[in-house]
């Protein structure tokens, strides 16, 4: 058992595995269109890989539940070290709460859950594709996937200019990049599967990952099937518990020839996107074959 700054008790007993601490607020800021809270949690920023998420306890008025967010960025080393950063929308009362807390006050959060996304094991390029702040978790992967000294390329889209996620970033963190937008504000007019046929021309890409609304992903899936390149997405499944046990979370997945239903929230969030049964999501839950075109389709490619 161990805990981040020793306040609170581990909710498992894992070395990696997740911690719950209450949280200093070490700074809040505005990225665009988007919120930034950063909070201090040594063990958690030295525990956390890209893709991981942590679930944040909220106050008021039909907050019952933890809130889950994709890490955005850890610190290990410099003046803020020992920190995680979570980038938010508000759209109701759990981000309304977080995007209101002072500076120094105080957070129940536990983390980091979940499965992170897989590195490449080849050298590979890798093309990074993320649908509003679902650039996010993103940006952290592009960090560990250059200090690997793997090629990345990122294609970031959303409905307007101000609901594209941190640009500059994006830009330096990647050797070549594209935006879209749906209004045409910034970048290219459009939606990010209408640039990823351009970015898959040269043959030299090897994995995408993906992270953004559930259509996105499964549009971006398919491209990636049909060019014949690995895909690993990050998925936003309706959460409640976080660690296993409602059941909340579950979709239909490809496993062993077989269809199972497995919770986004320790299973995922990220999965082989090959593998996720797009065209099931939101139907009741059952336990049927899959056809054997599908279950062939079982590793990365
Ligand atoms: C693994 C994971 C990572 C996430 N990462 C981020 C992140 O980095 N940044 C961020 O802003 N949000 C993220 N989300 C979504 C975030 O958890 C919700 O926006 C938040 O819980 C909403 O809380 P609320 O009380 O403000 O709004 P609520 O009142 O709970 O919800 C407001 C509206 O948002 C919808 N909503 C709530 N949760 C989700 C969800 N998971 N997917 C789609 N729609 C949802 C509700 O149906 C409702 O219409 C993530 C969700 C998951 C599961
Ligand atoms: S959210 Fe409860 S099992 Fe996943």
């Amino acid at each position: 058992m161990s805990s981040s700054r020793g306040r609170a008790p581990s909710v498992q007993g894992r070395a990696d595995g997740p911690l719950r601490a209450q949280c200093e607020v070490l700074a809040y800021q505005r990225i665009g269109n988007y919120h930034s809270l950063t909070f201090v949690a040594p063990e958690m920023a030295e525990r956390a890989r890209p893709g991981q998420f942590v679930s944040v306890a909220v106050k008021g008025e039909g907050t019952l539940l933890r809130r889950p967010f994709s890490i955005y960025a850890v610190s290990r080393h410099g003046p803020w070290a020992g920190t995680i950063e979570i980038v938010f929308d508000v759209v109701g009362p759990g981000t309304r709460y977080l995007s209101k807390l002072a500076k120094h006050s105080s957070v129940d959060i536990v983390g980091p859950l979940g499965r992170s996304f897989p590195m490449p094991q080849q050298a590979v390029d890798c093309l990074l594709v993320g649908g509003g702040y679902g650039a996010a978790p993103l940006l952290f992967l592009a960090q560990r996937l250059q200090q690997s000294s793997l090629r990345v390329n990122i294609v970031l889209g959303a409905a307007t200019q101000n609901r594209l996620f941190n640009i500059i970033e994006a830009k330096r963190l990647s050797a070549s990049s594209a935006f879209t937008t749906e209004d045409g504000s910034f970048g290219i007019h459009g939606r990010v599967t209408d640039v990823l046929e351009r970015m898959l021309a040269g043959g030299t890409v090897g994995v995408i990952y993906a992270c953004g609304p559930m259509p996105m992903l499964a549009a971006v899936t398919a491209i990636a099937r049909e060019h014949r390149v690995a895909v690993q997405v990050a998925v936003e499944e309706a959460m409640a518990c976080g660690v296993g046990v409602c059941m909340t979370c579950v979709l239909p997945v490809r496993r062993d020839r077989r269809t199972a239903n497995l919770r986004a929230c320790v299973e995922g969030p990220v999965f082989n996107g090959k593998t996720i049964l797009w065209e099931r999501l939101g139907r009741q839950p059952d336990d049927e074959v899959a056809s054997g075109e599908e279950a062939t389709a079982q590793g990365w490619a």
